[in-house]
């Protein structure tokens, strides 16, 4: 007998912010294998986008590549009618841009008081502002259509708190609570809307680099917190994410996930 794949998107069209690369990019990939219409692939750097984009038709699904800054509605606006046009509207929307926005790296730095104000706009633009305005271009799609899945991609910083990265903290619990009053006006529309809270993933670095840091005293006390002792990888990320998309969770919304092999923090 064949296997029947229990998650399955139902041929929606899904789009992916911040998907040129690591989990973003292995969302985009892990939606693909599921039965969807198609997949748009955003980030704010056009080539990243593209190469995702790429593989995603290399795997026989059609793909859009539709670069902006999350924090561009005009721009975002756009993009929707683009994808509209070339790949049916986008029912399906992951929320994974974040960090501290285009071009940015995201390192602790001082504490909240010592910071200047000047660096607070990159985390919300991109992981507040972000978030509420692709869930104000494409939820329009949504109602029409009467089905329809948000996935946010949020942190543990934010639900459980992170010194010398309170902004970007901030922006993401931020996010949680608005993806709940969101679930609650969409529940009608058979459209859900949950939250992903992640901890730290593997760091993008080559793997001889990696084995360094892992030997270091601080790779150990900070694994020490996990149940699973490992940083979390994209493909975890995309797992969930693909469930959440899927039919089999149309009686999920309004929930924010932990996604952090156990995680405890230190007191
Ligand atoms: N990496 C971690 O340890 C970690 C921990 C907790 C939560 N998260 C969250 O998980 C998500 C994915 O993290 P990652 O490590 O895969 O990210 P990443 O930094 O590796 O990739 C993010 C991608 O998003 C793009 N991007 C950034 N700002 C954008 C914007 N304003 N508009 C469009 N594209 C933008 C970047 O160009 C990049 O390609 C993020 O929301 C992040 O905040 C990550």
């Amino acid at each position: 007998m064949e296997a029947r794949d229990f998650i399955d998107l139902g041929g929606q069209v899904a789009i992916v912010t911040g998907a040129g690369q690591n989990a973003g990019r292995a969302t985009a990939l892990e939606l693909a294998r599921h039965n969807t219409g198609g997949i748009a692939v955003n980030d704010f750097v056009a080539e990243r986008a593209e190469a995702v984009a790429e593989e995603v038709r290399a795997l026989g699904v059609p793909a859009l590549a539709v670069p902006f800054d999350v924090g561009d509605l005009d721009a975002i606006r756009a993009a929707n009618a683009a994808i509209s046009a070339q790949l049916g509207p986008a029912t399906i929307l992951v929320n994974n841009a974040g960090m501290a926005g285009p071009n940015a790296s995201i390192r602790p730095s001082q504490t909240f008081w010592e910071e200047d104000p000047a660096n607070w706009e990159r985390y919300l633009r991109t992981n507040l502002y972000g978030v509420y305005n692709c869930c104000y271009a494409f939820i329009p799609n949504m109602v029409e259509a009467r089905r329809g899945r948000i996935v946010t991609i949020v942190s543990d910083s934010g639900r459980i708190g992170e010194p010398k990265l309170a902004v970007y903290a901030s922006a993401k619990a931020g996010a949680q609570g608005f993806v709940r009053s969101i679930a609650k006006e969409l529940g009608r529309y058979n459209a859900t809307c949950n939250a992903v809270s992640l901890s730290a993933l593997m760091p993008d670095m080559p793997e001889e680099q990696l084995a360094e840091v892992m030997q270091s005293d601080h790779a150990k006390t900070m694994m020490s917190r996990y149940t699973i002792r490992r940083y979390g990888k994209s493909s975890d990320v995309a797992g969930l994410v693909t469930f959440l998309c899927s039919n089999a969770a149309e009686w999920i919304t309004g929930q924010t996930y932990p996604l952090n092999g156990g995680y405890a923090p230190s007191m």
